[in-house]
């Protein structure tokens, strides 16, 4: 008797069900049927009062066909509100698709390739370092102790280190990578080593916190400031395409004697002055000298037996001059329009 009325009162969901047109008539059917007040609810409250074995048989009988009423009224509310039947969906394949954004190469990172392809191309080897560096070779080995002013020329970021262990900083310029390089190698070699660098500095157009160095070290038995010369005027008219001069002024740096600053011919305006250069025909551009006999006693090799140059400068600032750019804080802005014009 009860099992005949549930099994009736589904095929009258299935008929019912076919004719409900909105979410409205839905719910009034859910009501009729699942509804509080409707004819199921009084069967499952009846059972209680069943015998134990029709309890179970017709509870189990009630249960499963609540739940399959439940799917059918739940597939009509997906089909009311227009959710998608994959057997049924559609696809246009002549619509055009989405355009996926793409990344674009930082112009730090463009020049560093660039250098380091001119540099290859002149038999020289890209060498690495950490970013995190040990007091010793990122100061003391380059004959910057302690206690020397020329520390303050790099103030830079101490990391926390337990008292007694050796300082460790962010190192302030790639000059570490000399020493690293020179302690596991003999001359003669010509090296170059981009990277990132570090100091503490307030930002402006000029200045960066975080920003990449490039240094160049050749080491051999007769190398000279003439060499240096050379390489360095044939790396710039790479760079810039066209031909420049170089200019040395004498300077001061631990790790290098003699020390000097160079500046290139003004890549924009050939040298007759334009506002790039503030009219002196000549840019500032690094730092170099012939590396300092003190520097080759700290990686163990004997004093006078070798000669040989260095330099360094900031990547940033000839992606620049290349690209007349303005802020140096374009680089780090995150801002796509910036990088996609290069
Ligand atoms: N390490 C120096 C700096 O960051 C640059 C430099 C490199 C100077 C090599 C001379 C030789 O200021």
């Amino acid at each position: 008797m009860l099992e005949q009325k549930i099994n009736d009162i589904k095929k009258q969901v299935a008929q019912a069900i076919s004719k409900i047109k909105n979410s409205q008539e839905l719910f009034d059917l859910e009501k009729r049927f699942l509804g509080r007040k409707s004819e199921f609810t009084d069967i499952l409250k009846g059972l209680k009062d069943l015998s134990q074995e029709d309890r179970k048989k017709i509870g189990e009988l009630a249960n499963r066909t609540k739940n399959e009423i439940a799917g059918i009224i739940l597939s009509k509310k997906q089909e009311l509100s227009g959710a998608v039947d994959l057997g049924k969906e559609k696809i246009d394949v002549t619509l055009p698709g989405y355009r996926k954004g793409i990344g674009h190469l930082n112009p730090i990172t463009t020049v560093q390739n660039e250098i380091m392809d001119i540099f290859t191309s002149m038999g020289f080897e890209v060498a690495d370092g950490p970013e995190v560096e040990t007091e010793f070779y990122n100061f003391d080995a380059l004959n910057i102790p302690a206690d020397h002013p020329a520390r303050d020329m790099q103030d830079t970021f101490w990391l926390k280190q337990k008292s007694g262990e050796e300082g460790l900083v962010l190192r302030t310029h790639t000059s570490n990578v000399q020493i690293r390089y020179m302690s596991a190698h003999k001359p003669p070699f010509r090296i170059i080593a981009p990277g990132k660098t570090f100091r503490h500095e307030a930002t402006d157009a000029k200045h960066e916190h975080t920003f990449y160095q490039f240094e160049a070290l050749v080491v051999d038995k007769n190398i000279s400031v003439a060499n240096f010369k050379f390489i360095a005027k044939t790396f710039f008219e790479k760079f810039f395409g066209r031909e420049l001069n170089i200019r040395l002024r004498p300077s001061f740096f631990p790790f290098t004697e003699p020390s000097f600053e160079f500046d290139i011919s003004c890549a924009i305006c050939g040298g007759k002055g334009c506002s790039t250069c503030g009219h002196s025909g000549w840019l500032e551009i690094g730092g170099a000298g012939m590396v300092n006999q003190k520097v080759f006693e700290a990686v163990g090799y004997k004093r006078n037996e070798y000669q040989g140059f260095a330099w360094g400068f900031g990547i940033p600032r000839l992606a620049m001059l290349k690209y007349k750019i303005d802020d140096n804080r374009h680089f780090h802005s995150g801002d796509l329009r910036f990088v996609k014009q290069f």
